[in-house]
């Protein structure tokens, strides 16, 4: 009798394709098993030791530590490393040493840690999961986690689902034969597990549809989820990212204008290239001289102290420049991957979008200049698909409104948003790849 061992390589073969399948959705989203003591200590150790120069998930003096224990896997001693990394760098350990030449040969101080403590560490930053943006924060509008995770569920359940239906389907078949084996009549061919399918959604046309279309939102949720969060580090860490500065340079004191104590400088006094290039540009100490020659007071004896600062780094003995100068090594905050191309003189002359927008209220509340947004690509190309492109005035506009009416092969896409009056930067390829990646 034929009928166990053929019934039962189908149905493994269903299962193998099911598990497949469900194994291929849990790798997108799967995290190593978490530990919360353990996270919680490294948590510690971690900020105590090594938040100095290290984020989990973004490069800043170190590199990126999440994912450091398997880089390291099978090409040195990642223990010893941490420990004292300047005497492991004496061992000649290629990837140390590759290490230390990418990081520009900053050396990495000795830490006082133990094993323990060590693994307690790197099972923090594999884990380490941002927190939740802040309420009111400048973009709140990526879709929580959690959603695809329902969504996963749903589908999982729709998939067990199936493959009863399936799998009763096969025995159906299975026990058709037989009694066509017993009636002497030739067997049904199998299907195999793709046949099996296209004949169930055949049968069960309105099932197939409610799994086909839950399979297309997951998916899409997934692609969105993904484009949103690439480039997210955590909303206390890099989006409020506000390093020491050399001299404490205040915008609310030099740019408010809410406050009329306040100086009430225009961005674009100090900020000078905005308008024009790529960058924006940060004024040399000449441009702080211009007034500070005279100002040599501030609104406290620390605001004066760091006045006094601006005159050591130009030279100036009160009365004329007898010193050297040396420039002013101001820490950058905002940082696109190289990767990126982003131009000021685009957004502020031809987009005409206020630097407020996108640097938040650094002239009313920043007394320390930090970034404000994620800068992140769903940041970028969410503005691109909400904003109108400026037309009135724009001579570049102008001229594309002209050639379009003129010539009766224009662009028919383009045509029939202008029917509509309302241009979005994504129309006119502001979601195009290329015009945001070298
Ligand atoms: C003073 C700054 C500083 C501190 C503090 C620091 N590191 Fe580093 N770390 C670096 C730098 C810089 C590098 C890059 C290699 C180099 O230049 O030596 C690095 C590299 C590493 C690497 C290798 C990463 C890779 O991609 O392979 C690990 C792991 C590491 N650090 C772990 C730690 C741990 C754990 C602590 C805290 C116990 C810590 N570091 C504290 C600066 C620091
Ligand atoms: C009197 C000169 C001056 C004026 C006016 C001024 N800034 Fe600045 N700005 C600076 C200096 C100096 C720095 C670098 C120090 C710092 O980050 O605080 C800076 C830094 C910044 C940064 C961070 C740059 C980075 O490193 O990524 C932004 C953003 C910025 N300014 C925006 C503005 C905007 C917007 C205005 C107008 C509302 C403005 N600034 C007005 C002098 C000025
Ligand atoms: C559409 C968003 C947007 C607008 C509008 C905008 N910026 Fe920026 N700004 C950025 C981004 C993104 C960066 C980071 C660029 C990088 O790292 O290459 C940045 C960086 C800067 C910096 C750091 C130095 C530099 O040039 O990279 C300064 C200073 C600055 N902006 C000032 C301004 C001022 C002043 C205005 C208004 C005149 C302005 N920005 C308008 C998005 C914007
Ligand atoms: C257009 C004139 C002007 C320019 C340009 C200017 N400042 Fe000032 N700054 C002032 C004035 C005025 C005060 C004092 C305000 C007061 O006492 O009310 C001041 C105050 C300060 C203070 C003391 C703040 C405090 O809390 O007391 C510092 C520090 C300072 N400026 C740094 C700079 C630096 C750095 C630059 C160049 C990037 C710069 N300023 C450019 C006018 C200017
Ligand atoms: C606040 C809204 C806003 C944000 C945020 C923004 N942009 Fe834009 N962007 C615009 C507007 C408006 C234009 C169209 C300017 C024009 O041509 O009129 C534009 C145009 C561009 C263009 C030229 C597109 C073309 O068709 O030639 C590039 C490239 C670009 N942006 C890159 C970026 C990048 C990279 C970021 C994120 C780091 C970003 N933008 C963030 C509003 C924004
Ligand atoms: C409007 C500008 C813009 C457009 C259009 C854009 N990107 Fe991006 N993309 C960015 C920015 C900004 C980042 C960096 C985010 C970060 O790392 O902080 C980025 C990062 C990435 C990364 C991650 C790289 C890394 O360092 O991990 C990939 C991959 C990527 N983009 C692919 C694409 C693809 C594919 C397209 C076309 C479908 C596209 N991008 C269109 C702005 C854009």
């Amino acid at each position: 009798m034929p009928l166990p061992s053929r019934f039962s390589k189908n149905f493994t073969g269903l299962l193998h394709a099911t598990l497949a399948f469900v194994l291929l959705l849990s790798v997108t989203t799967a995290h190593a098993q978490k530990d919360p003591a353990l996270y919680g200590q490294g948590e510690k150790v971690f900020k105590g030791n090594c938040a100095a120069c290290h984020k989990p998930d973004k490069d800043m003096t170190g590199p990126a530590l999440k994912g450091a224990k398997a880089r390291w896997e099978g090409k040195g001693d990642i223990y010893a490393w941490i420990k004292n990394s300047t005497a492991y760098l004496g061992t000649g350990n290629a990837y140390a040493n590759a290490l230390f030449t990418q990081w520009a040969k900053s050396p990495m101080t000795a830490n006082a840690v133990t094993d323990a403590e060590i693994d307690a560490v790197l099972h923090y930053v594999d884990n380490y999961a941002p927190p939740a943006p802040a309420q009111g924060g400048p973009v709140t509008t990526a879709p929580e986690p959690e959603s695809s995770t329902a969504w996963q569920w749903l589908l999982i359940l729709g998939l067990l689902f199936l493959v009863v239906v399936l799998s009763l389907g096969g025995v159906k078949h299975q026990l058709g034969n037989a009694v066509r084996e017993v009636e002497g009549k030739q067997p049904e061919a199998d299907l195999g597990f793709w046949g099996n399918l296209g004949r169930w959604a055949g049968n069960n046309k309105g099932w197939a549809s409610v799994l086909g279309l839950l399979l297309v939102v997951f998916m899409v949720l997934q692609a969105w989820d993904w484009a949103f969060n690439i480039g997210v580090y955590g909303g206390d860490t890099v989006e409020h990212y506000k390093p020491t500065q050399p001299i404490k340079f205040n915008h609310t004191l030099h740019a408010g204008k809410a406050d009329k104590n306040n100086l009430q400088i225009n961005c674009v006094y100090c900020h000078s290239s905005a308008e024009k290039s790529k960058h924006a540009g940060i004024p040399s100490a000449n441009v702080c001289m211009n007034c500070h020659q005279a100002v040599n007071e501030g609104r406290s004896p620390e605001g004066t102290a760091e006045i006094q600062k601006i005159y050591a780094h130009t030279g100036w003995d009160g009365k004329a420049y007898t010193g050297t100068p040396d420039a002013i090594e101001w820490v950058k905050v905002h940082n696109l991957p190289d990767h990126v191309a982003f131009s000021h003189a685009t957004h502020v002359s031809v987009g005409k979008i206020e630097c407020q927008k996108c640097h938040g209220p650094i002239d009313e509340k920043m007394d320390v200049a930090e970034q404000w947004a994620p800068l992140t690509m769903g940041w970028c190309i969410q503005c691109h698909n909400e904003t109108e492109v400026q037309m009135a005035g724009n001579g570049y506009y102008d001229e594309i409104h002209r050639r379009l009416k003129e010539t009766p092969m224009g662009n028919k896409e383009l045509r029939e948003y202008l029917e509509d009056e309302k241009i979005t930067v994504k129309e006119l390829g502001g979601w195009e790849c290329a015009k945001c990646h070298y």
